[in-house]
């Protein structure tokens, strides 16, 4: 009987192990390069990166919050009651290279060499940049492996009067292997037809699989989701992503993590997960973000 109890005791024990180093997820401050450098070649089933835009700006974003002032408003509200406008703090990184070709070039080669022989990666960008990405990640990976132009298409913010406002991001998709890497159609999310009504009652229900256009709004400013972390990026675009791209038990990267919002997605669909930022703040908001997923620090 003793030695029974034992050997369960040792059985659990193995799971428990085998669960942890399967979960082992990992957020390092560091520069990225750095971090590729580190990391061994074939090591990692899916890449999602979002650099910086190159926009030529810093991007930041406050935290503010409304504080009942009578004596010194800079508004009036209900029943004309003051208010005052507080900022808590501010979060920020600079988008600003000076060869942005040469930065991106370096850390897609080392991201080529630790990606799995199946794996993909995805690049997030805009209008901007994406055609002079195209042709460097065209360069590493082979042409043949480039296989969807994903485009974001949101609805939010100012619009030009000039122009039409540019409203949408461009997500790249490159395999390593063109003829065999990880899609798993019956993951997809489905999605509500345009005219349920043209369908059947039941297509109507099920709803249609995405194409290589995701309508999905932006991560809300008033909502549960927003770390504050400028340029997050909705959850639901990164698990779309991780569930079709990925298989419970993987390891997802990415070098340029920001809020962690990669993590978020791999955590939540059972892969383990790697993240680098080289910004502080960064680090800050994915430890709270993240804290559920026990990660280690380095
Ligand atoms: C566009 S944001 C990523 C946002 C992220 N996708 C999210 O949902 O929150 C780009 C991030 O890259 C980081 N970054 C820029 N250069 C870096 C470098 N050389 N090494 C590591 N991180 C870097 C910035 O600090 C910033 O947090």
């Amino acid at each position: 009987m003793r030695r029974k109890v034992t050997q369960m005791a040792a059985v659990r024990s193995r799971r428990l192990g085998r669960r942890r180093s399967m979960a082992e997820n990992r957020i390092i401050k560091a520069d990225n390069l750095e971090l590729l450098r580190s990391l061994q070649g074939g090591s990692v089933a899916l890449i999602y990166i979002d650099p910086p835009f190159n926009t030529g700006r810093v991007q930041a974003r406050s935290r503010l919050k409304t504080v009942r002032d009578d004596a010194n408003p800079d508004r009036r509200g209900f029943k004309g009651h003051g208010y005052r406008t507080q900022k808590m703090g501010e979060q920020s990184f600079s988008d600003r290279f000076e060869n942005f070709s040469d930065f991106i070039r370096a850390r897609l080669e080392e991201a080529y060499r630790v990606l799995h022989p199946n794996g993909s990666l995805f690049f997030h960008i805009n209008y901007r940049e994406v055609h002079y990405c195209k042709v460097e990640l065209d360069r590493i990976f082979g042409r043949e492996c480039f296989i969807n132009e994903i485009i974001w298409a949101y609805d939010y913010g100012a619009r030009s009067r000039s122009r039409w406002p540019a409203k949408h991001d461009n997500i790249l998709w490159y395999a390593k292997n063109p003829a065999r890497y990880t899609f798993n159609y019956d993951a997809m999310d489905r999605i509500p037809y345009m005219a349920p009504s043209l369908v059947g009652a039941e297509k109507a229900k099920r709803g249609k699989t995405p194409t290589d256009v995701w309508w999905q709004t932006i991560v809300s400013p008033t909502g549960k989701e927003k770390t504050g972390y400028p340029t997050q990026k909705p959850l639901p675009i990164l698990e779309r992503i991780v569930r079709v791209h990925s298989n419970p038990g993987d390891t997802v990267l990415d070098f340029f993590a920001g809020s962690g919002t990669t993590g978020e997605a791999a955590a939540r669909l059972g892969r383990s997960f790697i993240l680098c930022d080289n910004n502080p703040q960064a680090i800050e908001v994915m430890k709270k973000r993240l804290a559920f997923a026990q990660p280690i620090f380095g």
